[in-house]
């Protein structure tokens, strides 16, 4: 009993209230459980949610005050929890080896030293995350910073998280999964609810699209003639702000737009859509209805990202160019499915918790060139890097757009792409891993741990 289109309102998952809060740091408690709730109307969809959420309670952070979470795992199988993004001590990681089992609590750390970004947190259980994930553990993790809040850009309810996701239904209103399932997955979530609406007023909003879909790629677009201003990507504010017609987010990949509703018609239907079939099938993701109010006409679209960022009262946008570094080692890696045994593998081999692939000096800038071994076979990756955020140098020789080079911690790669990327590992010593984040990919091996040490 799929609902029409348009026909839920989107819904906010809650914002985490902190259990205590000292003058350095915010706790918060979280409960991870198996529940049940009504995603179709009058059905009901066995769930995995954090404090019972889907998608998980937002939580928000500031620059430089921790964040602890103590995570109680009541499901009957282990978990584990990652925040995507962040540059965090490796004990705090939630590596997949490193599970709460069931019945148990583990704390995380957050520091959150780096810039504003959106982040999220989903599970990263070994060889589980795939399904645990679409099954409903992932949430959003908003960090601001002082730069971004002294920034006049749409704030409080004009500030809104987007989690998209892929999923296919059962007639009983189960949530289907099944592996490498990417073309039988018909509906696509947003904040949980299938193609729900949201009535904005005729101003800006500003909106944290987020992909954590399964195997999804989108390729955002709206109607009504409507662009975005993009004004960050994964790992925070952009250097340069863009002005984009459609906006590409695979799995785990971020992206902050500013949209403005006073350049539609008082009354007029927004719709965001997913445009990236082949066949020019444009996919309705969710529907903005414009009120009445605002300003009495239309007021003239942008023309470039400086007239938009002039419009908003920003003549100086404060974000730099990321530091220029010299690397001190190059890699290689080649993603490629086995077409036999149906894993998938970095370099010819699958995921070995015993084996580190990089051995990286603390400090080093690194550039690890990302090749996608699949164009036989036409499979894209997205490949993933915990703790740092990285510069995408090029792609088959090409300079990236520079709206998709920085700060990104997951890039790209469409069958045979050669993708350079340049990271600097300053940040926590450990063992981290390094993955395809197309879920099912992941989960079924297409990972390698490095390592940064002293
Ligand atoms: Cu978003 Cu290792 O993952
Ligand atoms: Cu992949």
């Amino acid at each position: 009993p799929m609902p029409a289109p348009f026909s839920m309102p989107l819904s906010l998952p809650p914002d985490l209230m902190p259990v205590h809060r000292t003058s350095t740091t915010d706790f918060y408690e979280v409960e991870i459980s198996e529940t049940e709730h009504e995603i179709l109307p009058g059905t009901r969809t066995r769930l995995l949610t954090y404090n019972g959420s889907f998608p998980g309670p937002t939580i928000r952070a500031t620059r430089g005050r921790e964040t602890v979470i103590r995570h109680t795992n009541r499901m009957g199988k282990p978990a584990t929890v990652h925040l995507h993004g962040a540059n965090v001590p490796a004990s705090s990681d939630g590596h997949p080896l490193d599970p709460i089992a069931p019945g148990t609590s583990r704390v995380y750390r957050y520091p959150n030293h780096q810039a504003a970004a959106t982040l999220w947190y989903h599970d990263h259980t070994h060889h589980a995350e795939s399904e645990q994930v679409y099954r409903g553990l992932a949430g959003a993790y908003l960090l601001s910073d002082p730069v971004g809040r002294r920034l006049p850009l749409p704030s409080g309810r004009y500030d809104i998280p987007l989690l998209i996701r892929d999923a296919k239904f059962g007639g009983d209103g189960r949530l289907v999964y099944r592996y490498d399932d990417y073309l039988n997955r018909p509906t696509i979530l947003v904040n949980g609810r299938p193609q729900p609406y949201l009535d904005v007023e005729r101003r800006v909003y500003r909106l944290r699209l987020v992909n954590c879909s399964n195997l999804e790629p989108f390729r955002f677009t709206l109607t009504e003639g409507a662009s975005f201003l993009q004004i960050a990507s994964d790992g925070g504010f952009l250097p340069v702000p863009a002005m984009r017609r459609e906006i590409d987010l695979w799995p785990s990949e971020r992206a902050e737009v500013v949209v403005d509703f006073r350049s539609v018609r008082p009354g007029s239907q927004v719709v965001l859509e997913n445009s990236i079939a082949a066949d020019d099938l444009k996919r309705p993701i969710m529907q903005f209805r414009v009120g009445g109010g605002g300003p009495s006409g239309i007021v003239a679209r942008a023309s470039s990202a400086e007239g938009f960022l002039r419009g908003l009262g920003i003549r100086d946008w404060p974000i730099e160019a990321p530091p220029r570094r010299t690397p001190s080692k190059h890699r290689r890696f080649v993603l490629s499915a086995d077409p036999n045994t149906h894993e998938f593998h970095i370099n010819g081999r699958g995921f070995d918790p015993e084996r580190v692939d990089a051995t990286i000096e603390h400090g080093a800038t690194e550039i690890w060139e990302i090749v996608n071994g699949d164009g036989a076979l036409g499979i894209p990756h997205a490949m993933h890097l915990h703790l740092v955020q990285f510069q995408i140098l090029d792609r088959n020789g090409h300079p990236e757009p520079s709206y998709d080079a920085y700060p990104k911690d997951t890039v790209r790669t469409n069958p045979g792409d050669v993708v350079r990327i340049q990271a600097t590992f300053d940040g926590y010593t450990g063992r981290y891993p390094f993955h395809c984040h197309f879920m099912d990919h992941s989960s079924h091996s297409m990972m390698g741990q490095f390592e940064v040490v002293r």
